[in-house]
C-alpha cells in the first residue's frame, strides 16, 4: 500500500540552538539560562552539558550538506537570543547575527526553506537577572530582539515561529523546576504563561511590520486528553483547558478558557487592557509539536489526576523517553485543532522519537523503530488530511541527535546519529527512508505494518476519545 501526500506539503527536520550549537561563548555570545542551569550539579541526569553538543556552530557547513543529501524541503532552527543580543539594552552582537545569516544563505543555496524559531528556551541570563518571564518588561525586550533578527533575516526568511512550547517553559521552568531557570513557583506560573503569550503577540506584530510576506505562528505542544471513564469527562475538560487551551485559546480565540479564568483570579493575577488583543492577532499558522497524550486518573484534587502517556497496558510500546507510541493521538490532536479552532493552517513543527540507537560494526545505524514510528504517525497525518485538516508541512524532531535538555546527551532523537566524542555524523536507516519520503512525497506501507498500526490505534478508549473530541467547545 502506498501512502501519498500532496505535493505542496513541505518535508523538514527541526533543531534548536542550545541543543546543537555548542560554542557557548564564541563571537561574543552572552550566557543563557541554560548555560547556567547545566553548570549546576545534579541538574542534568547524565551529568553532561551542551558546551560542545553537536558542535553545529562550527560544523554547520557539514550539516547543511547532510540536509541537502536528505532532500529536505525545509529546516526549522532556532536563533539564540544571547548570541544576537549580548548585553542588556540592545547590545546587538553583529557576529552572532552573522552566523544565522550565513546559515540562511546556505539553506537557500540548497533550495531548503528556513523556518526560524525566535525563542526555543535559551533566555539570556542577564534577562533572567532582570526578572525573566516573570517580568512584563521581558516581553518588550523579546520584541526588540525579534525586530533585530527580522531586520537581518527578513529579506530571506518568510516563516517564523515565535515561542516554542510556552507550556513546557511554564511547567518545566517554573513549576517542576526540571528546566531552566529551575524554579518551583506554581503560584507565579500563570503570570509566566501570560508573558510568554504576550511575547508571541508582540513579536508577531513586529514581524508583520518589518517582513512583508511574513508567515508567523507559535509552536504549541498539544496533547489529546483521554478520560478512561465517563465520570472522568469533566476532569478531562479542565485538564484540557489547563494544558492545551491555556495557550491555544488566547492565541486563536483572543480569550482565556473559562475554567482557567477562575484560576487566574484565585492566583491574584491581573490582565491589562489590550493584552488579549495583542495575543489574539491572527496568526498565519499553528505550529504543532506532538509527542504524546494525557491520560486522566482518579484524584481528589480537581486539577490533578493525570499522567503523561505512559501506558499501564503491558502490550503498549514506548520510546526511550518512556512516552507511549500511540499514533492515534496525533490524529486526535489534529482533529481537535480543526474542530475547535475553525481549521487553521498547521505545520507539524515537531514529531519524532528517541531510541537507544548505536553504530554497528559495519558503520550502520539500524533504527527500524524510528522508521516505523514515523511511518505510523505519517499515516495518521494522511488520515487527518483526509478528514480536512489544513496541514502544510511536517518537521521531524530531530535532524541530529542532540542535547535533550534535563536528560542531557542520553536521548537520541536524530535522523542522523552523532558520536559525541568524534562528532562524526552518521545518517541512520530512518534518514535514508525519510529522504525517499522527501523526494517522492510518500512511502510504501506493508500490509503487516498497516495491521499492527491499526492495532496500536484502535484500542478500547476509542469511543471515549471520539466523544470527547467531537463534542465541541466546552465554554
Ligand atoms: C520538545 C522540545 C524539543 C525537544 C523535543 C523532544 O518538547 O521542543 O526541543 O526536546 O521535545
Amino acid at each position: 500500500m502506498r501512502i501519498e501526500f500532496p505535493e505542496h506539503l513541505i518535508w523538514g527536520a527541526a533543531t534548536a540552538a542550545f541543543q546543537i550549537e555548542g560554542s557557548p561563548s564564541a563571537d561574543g555570545k552572552a550566557e543563557s539560562i541554560w548555560d547556567r542551569f547545566t553548570a549546576r550539579p545534579g541538574r542534568i541526569r547524565d551529568g553532561s552539558d551542551a558546551r560542545v553538543a553537536c558542535d553545529h556552530y562550527r560544523r554547520y557547513p557539514e550539516d547543511l550538506a547532510l540536509m541537502a543529501d536528505l532532500g529536505l524541503g525545509a529546516y526549522r532552527f532556532s536563533v539564540s537570543w544571547p548570541r544576537v543580543i549580548s548585553a542588556p539594552d540592545r547590545g546587538v552582537n553583529p557576529d552572532g547575527l552573522d552566523f544565522y545569516s550565513r546559515l540562511v544563505d546556505g539553506l537557500l543555496e540548497r533550495g531548503i526553506r528556513p523556518f526560524v524559531t525566535l525563542y526555543h528556551w535559551d533566555l539570556p541570563w542577564f534577562e533572567q537577572q532582570r526578572g525573566g518571564w516573570d517580568a512584563r518588561d521581558t516581553v518588550w525586550r523579546f520584541a526588540d530582539y525579534a525586530e533585530v533578527v527580522a531586520r537581518r533575516l527578513g529579506d530571506r526568511v518568510s516563516h517564523w515561529v515565535t515561542i516554542n512550547e510556552p507550556l513546557t517553559v511554564t511547567v518545566a521552568g517554573y513549576v517542576s523546576g526540571d528546566h531552566a531557570p529551575g524554579q518551583h513557583r506554581p503560584l507565579g506560573a500563570f503570570r509566566v504563561a501570560h508573558h510568554l503569550l504576550l511575547a508571541h503577540g508582540a513579536a508577531l506584530e513586529r514581524l508583520r511590520a518589518l517582513v512583508p510576506n511574513a508567515k508567523v505562528g507559535p509552536a504549541l505542544n498539544l496533547f489529546p486528553v483521554i478520560p478512561r471513564t465517563r465520570s472522568d469527562q469533566r476532569r478531562a475538560e479542565r485538564i484540557d483547558a489547563l494544558v492545551n487551551r491555556l495557550f491555544a485559546d488566547p492565541i486563536l480565540k483572543g480569550r482565556y478558557p473559562r475554567p482557567v479564568q477562575r484560576l487566574l483570579s484565585v492566583f491574584n493575577w491581573t490582565l491589562q487592557s489590550g493584552d488579549l488583543d495583542l495575543i489574539g492577532q491572527p496568526v498565519d499558522f499553528v505550529g504543532v509539536n506532538h509527542y504524546s497524550h494525557i491520560i486522566i486518573e482518579r484524584s481528589w484534587l480537581p486539577w490533578l489526576g493525570f499522567r503523561l502517556a505512559r501506558s499501564s497496558d503491558p502490550a503498549a510500546l514506548h520510546t526511550d523517553m518512556d512516552w507511549e507510541i500511540y499514533p492515534r493521538s496525533f490524529f486526535d490532536t489534529l482533529t481537535w485543532l480543526r474542530e475547535r479552532y475553525d481549521n487553521p493552517t498547521v505545520y507539524i513543527t515537531e514529531n519524532g522519537a528517541a531510541f537507544a540507537d548505536r553504530v554497528e560494526a559495519d558503520g550502520r545505524v539500524r533504527d527500524q523503530q524510528r522508521r516505523d514510528y514515523l511511518a505510523a504517525y505519517l499515516v495518521m497525518l494522511r488520515k487527518a488530511l483526509d478528514a480536512g485538516s489544513d496541514v502544510h508541512g511536517y518537521f521531524v524532531w530531530s535532524l541530529l541527535d542532540n542535547f535533550e535538555w534535563a536528560l542531557g546527551l542520553s536521548k537520541r532523537f536524530g535522523l542522523i546519529h552523532v558520536d559525541y566524542r568524534s562528532l562524526r555524523r552518521t545518517p541512520k536507516l530512518s534518514a535514508h527512508w525519510y529522504a525517499s519520503v522527501c523526494r517522492s512525497d510518500g512511502f510504501e506501507l506493508s500490509e503487516a505494518m498497516y495491521r499492527s498500526l491499526l492495532a496500536t490505534t484502535l484500542d478500547e478508549s476509542l469511543d471515549l476519545i471520539e466523544e470527547h473530541h467531537l463534542r465541541g467547545p466546552a465554554t
